[in-house]
């Protein structure tokens, strides 16, 4: 598989064929990513198009929620541009193929145009990544503008960006009510204008989003946003089902579809294997040991 492009993404959207996205932080989840693409479609007999449809996902973000999800802070606002700089350089050693984007950590962008800058620079050149995301709206239009000059694409976040979850009051949906939405609309023209390629739209309603996406140009990438946006992205530890506290009892964003039940499976291997440890059934003479010639044995002694 070729590696993908912006300009892929664009045929995609013009085509209305979903655009993928799929979160990674470290190498196996990476490869989860990469190695998509090789498997045959799950039998779904309704959806006999689906063959001419693209395999794998476009799309890999190194989203800074691994603060959270990866690595047990309890907000975004704790993860450092160095610690995202390791896992981005992680998870382009596992996925080559997707077109490999990560998020401007809290913090990086706001003193200055030029830190941004110098931020997005380290995320391309120390990362390997090959575009930067960046939660906000008007007040990012400088920094937009300035990284597509230089050649660095940007995806711009809108909606409900979590970087802000304090001044938003918590993690809540965004553009419900007229002066909201209307927010969420003009922040969405001002980053296509500064040269955004793409538009992250997080925790809208699903009739906003599908009437701005309708009217924009560039894609648009929903989570919590609805079948009408021009792509879903999802946080791949959440839709694995690995997080033990939330369980699959449906706790956890509106928004979030669990595709497997990860975490049960690595509870019950971690139990079984203490289990088999105590009771001397693992390991197994003969399966998991190594044999010594008893010449070999018998000289030894
Ligand atoms: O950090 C993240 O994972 C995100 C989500 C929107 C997928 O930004
Ligand atoms: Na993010």
């Amino acid at each position: 598989r070729k590696k993908r492009t912006i300009l892929d993404l664009q045929a995609l959207k013009r085509k209305n064929v979903p655009i993928t996205m799929l979160t990674a932080h470290d190498f196996p989840s990476a490869r989860f990513v990469e190695s998509a693409a090789r498997l045959s479609p799950s039998s779904s007999p309704t959806s006999s198009s689906s063959a001419a449809y693209p395999r794998g996902v476009d799309i890999c973000l190194v989203g800074d929620s691994l603060a959270m999800v990866a690595c047990g802070y309890s907000s975004t606002s704790d993860l450092t541009l160095d610690e995202m700089l390791y896992h981005c350089r992680s998870v382009a050693r596992g996925c080559t193929t997707s077109l490999l984007l990560a998020d401007l950590p809290f913090g990086t962008y706001y003193a200055s145009v030029d830190d941004g800058v110098r931020a997005a620079v380290r995320l391309v050149q120390e990362g390997k990544m090959d575009a930067v995301k960046i939660e906000g709206g008007l007040e990012i239009v400088p920094l937009v503008r300035r990284l597509s000059e230089v050649g660095i694409p940007v995806m711009a976040h809108i909606g409900l960006t979590p970087q802000r979850q304090a001044a938003l009051s918590g993690y809540r949906v965004q553009g419900k009510t007229v002066s909201s939405a209307l927010k969420v609309w003009h922040d969405a023209l001002a980053l296509q204008d500064a040269g955004a390629f793409a538009l992250l739209v997080e925790a809208v309603p699903s009739r906003l989003a599908a009437w701005m996406t309708d009217r924009l140009k560039v894609p648009t990438i929903g989570i919590g946003a609805g079948q009408g946006a021009s792509g879903q992205v999802l946080v791949q530890l959440d839709m694995l089902g690995v997080d033990s506290d939330l369980g699959a009892e449906g706790k956890g964003p509106r928004f979030l579809k669990r595709f497997a039940d990860v975490g049960e499976q690595a509870r019950r291997a971690v139990r079984d294997y203490v289990e088999e440890v105590r009771l001397g059934s693992f390991p197994s003479e003969g399966t998991h040991t190594y044999p010594m010639s008893d010449e070999a044995f018998e000289g030894f002694l």
